[in-house]
């Protein structure tokens, strides 16, 4: 089944459907960095605010207190939803191993006390070809079990989803989460995942307060009477490469990709043509999902406004341009090492 929207008009409970057939709220909420005080308070704003997916990890060490935020907040009296309504991530922190990887998850669903895991990833690519194949086979036979409902990897290059392809999984990877933004297009990685129908979650949405004041965003930002991280956060990356790019006349957009591409340029720039025919860009019917990260309750439900404007083709073009390989993190995806 292929990845896709439930609904035309993205708004804040909008859900996409996995290849696996499970679906993920778009807007989701990131925990990296929280204390156990921050993460316990976040989540329960972050909860009140509307948001049902939380981006968590064994590498955050806060497993245990958002968890048990989540689950204060559905056993609070006349508490509207239920398990089943919300979205839990974790990941796994370092490809050590099949027996690892087993005691890694065990330990992670035990910490957040929800019963199962709704998306398990591997964090990044580092361990190598072996112990990054032990990992998913462990991933998978917890699937299997029932800890976790689907699957998928973080920080992972076409080459090492390449190699978990060529592997012959039971189950393939429905999500690659990557630092994605204005800043970082990571074009051809887009495309590749869309083509191989993997959802991407973009970490570091708001560039990890790194760029709120770039002219370009703020200029953005004051003619929607948005703020800067709403819209960075327009950028949906539906096609977001080629077919965006194809739908402007900027063509040093287009050199700037087919240099960056290892395909010649003729076929990249047939590929793009073939894309613009098949429609214009269309913000509504996109594969990405955001997990903005605050510890502020202000700045929790600012972000969760990202649905009431409406950028036009020339602001999406000029967001579009602004791709400079900003790592403002980690970099696995690029680090030949990996
Ligand atoms: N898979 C991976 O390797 C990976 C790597 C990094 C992150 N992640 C995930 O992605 C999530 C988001 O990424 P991130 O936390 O690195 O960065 P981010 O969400 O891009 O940015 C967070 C930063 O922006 C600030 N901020 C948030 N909302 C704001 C607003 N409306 N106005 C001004 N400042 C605002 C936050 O400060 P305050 O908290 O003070 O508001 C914080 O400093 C993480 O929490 C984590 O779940 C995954």
């Amino acid at each position: 089944m292929p990845a896709t929207n439930t609904t035309d008009k993205l708004h804040f409970g909008s859900y996409a459907t996995l290849s696996d057939g499970n679906r993920i709220p778009r807007l989701g909420f990131g925990v990296y960095e929280m204390s156990d005080q921050e993460a316990s308070r976040a989540v329960t704003w972050a909860l009140e605010a509307g948001y049902r997916h939380f981006d968590c990890a064994e590498w955050y060490y806060n497993e245990q207190s958002v968890g048990s935020a989540i689950s204060r907040f559905l056993a609070s009296p006349g508490c509207p939803i239920g398990r089943s309504d919300i979205f839990y991530c974790s990941k796994l922190q370092s490809n050590n191993g099949y027996q690892a990887a087993k005691r890694s998850i065990a330990e992670s669903v035990k910490k957040c006390g929800l019963g199962y895991i709704d998306l398990y990833l591997i964090h990044s690519p580092y361990g190598g070809r072996s112990n990054r194949l032990d990992s998913w086979r462990a991933i998978q036979e917890a699937k299997d079990l029932g800890l976790i409902k689907s699957i998928g990897v973080s920080n992972y290059a076409e080459r090492h989803i390449q190699e978990l392809l060529d592997s012959n999984p039971k189950y393939p990877a429905t999500v690659n989460q990557c630092d994605l933004h204005p800043f970082m297009a990571r074009l051809q990685l887009v495309d590749y995942c869309r083509a191989n129908n993997i959802a991407l979650e973009c970490w570091g949405p708001l560039v990890r307060a790194e760029r709120f004041d770039h002219p370009t965003i703020k200029e953005l930002a004051s003619k929607h009477s948005a703020t800067p991280a709403q819209v960075l956060m327009y950028v949906r990356y539906r096609s977001v490469s080629l077919g965006a790019l194809l739908t402007t006349s900027d063509t040093s957009s287009l050199h700037a990709v087919a240099s960056r591409s290892n395909e010649a340029t003729s076929l990249y720039v047939c590929v793009c043509a073939t894309i613009r025919q098949l429609g214009p860009y269309c913000l509504h019917s996109t594969f990405a999902q955001q997990i903005p990260k605050s510890v502020s309750q202000h700045r929790i439900i600012e972000n969760a406004n990202v649905f009431a404007f409406e950028l036009d083709q020339a602001d999406m073009d000029r967001l579009l341009s602004l791709d400079e390989y900003l790592v403002t993190d980690w970099d696995p995806i690029g680090d030949p090492s990996a």
